[in-house]
């Protein structure tokens, strides 16, 4: 393989910056030319792919967001897409593609290569951590510490008012951010779509607390809740209480996407971007290179849309031990 590209797709993560300069640094070392291509899928079918240096990524491995931009694209769904983006990868000259995103990108990789055959190896970025093939993925660890400083910042003011906070983290499907960010901000629920936690149960909890002279107290909810979101749960929870409390609701939103990656996401983006290229160099394909039980690893794209990633439920069990 003489020349890849390189692009970042789907939500943008902390540390796919530090993904990008690996790609980049890794084909600069093996004698491989390089093209970074903006935008996701939509850059590729407009050709908008350029080649890159060992400068083109200097200075980025602090930086969040992604310099090569991201996007969801509509147009890569399409047959007629996904032949642009072919025409443009064969005018360009390129042979294997790294991609880094999360299950969105690798779906449209699989399907581009039934129908095409060039070769995509991914790493995982999503702020999320709901891949499979890898115990964390780059961005969630620096999304974790964002919701988690927000979270004693609202606990401050939580007590000094006798206050309720509801506070929604980001996670799609997933309860990965509330259980960490729970458990490390003292949280004393969490609620994940991949549990139920029955109303009656938050109601309980609360009441607990206010019978042994609680002030305040903090309830993590993960977006993706089967029960609703945190605006809804809320007032719900206010309805079953019975007594008048004084309650917020903070959704954290799109903070958790940006900010200066995390040390720990910094060496895990460096990791699997030079694991991934060097497992397409070496002939890998249709596969996600992740890190699991600390060694790299590879697996199948179709793995890692399909399988779920459990949570740890026993970490659930912990914040309700550590809570009361
Ligand atoms: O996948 C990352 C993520 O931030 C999810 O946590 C969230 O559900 C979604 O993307 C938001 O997407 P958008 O930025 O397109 O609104």
């Amino acid at each position: 393989m003489k020349r890849v590209a390189v692009f970042t797709s789907g939500g943008d993560a902390p540390g796919m910056n530090a993904c990008i300069r690996a790609v980049v640094r890794g084909a600069v070392y093996h004698g491989v030319e390089v093209f970074g291509i903006r935008r996701g899928y939509n850059g590729m079918i407009n050709g908008d792919i350029f080649p890159m240096t060992s400068h083109s990524v200097s200075n980025i491995v602090q930086r969040g967001g992604t310099i090569l931009k991201s996007a969801r694209s509509k147009e890569f769904m399409t047959p007629e897409g996904r032949k642009k983006a072919y025409d443009q990868l064969i005018q360009h000259g390129i042979e294997g593609l790294i991609a880094i995103g999360g299950n969105g990108t690798f779906t449209g990789a699989l399907k581009f290569f039934e129908e095409y055959r060039i070769p995509t190896v991914g790493a995982p970025g999503t702020i999320d951590n709901d891949l499979y093939g890898t115990d964390y993925t780059i961005g969630y660890d620096t999304a974790v510490n964002t919701a988690l400083e927000a979270i004693d910042k609202i606990r401050d003011t939580a007590d000094s008012h006798d206050r309720v906070f509801f506070i929604e983290v980001m996670g799609r499907d997933s309860g990965y951010i509330a259980i960490q960010s729970g458990i490390a901000g003292g949280a004393e629920m969490v609620m994940v779509p991949e549990v139920l936690t029955p109303i009656s149960e938050v109601v309980e909890t609360l009441k607990q607390g206010w019978s042994r002279s609680k002030s305040s107290s903090i309830i993590i909810v993960a977006e993706g809740d089967v029960e609703g979101n945190a605006v809804v749960l809320a007032e719900q929870i206010r309805e079953q209480v019975g007594v008048a409390i004084d309650m917020r609701v903070t959704t954290l939103g799109h903070i958790q996407r940006g900010g200066v990656p995390t040390a720990y996401d910094r060496i895990l983006a460096s990791r699997l971007g030079l694991g991934a290229l060097e497992g397409l160099l070496e002939g890998q394909q249709n596969v996600m290179a992740g890190i699991v039980n600390n060694a790299l690893i590879y697996t199948p794209f179709i793995d890692t849309i399909k399988l779920p990633k459990p949570i740890n439920e026993d970490l659930l069990r912990m914040v309700r031990i550590l809570s009361v």
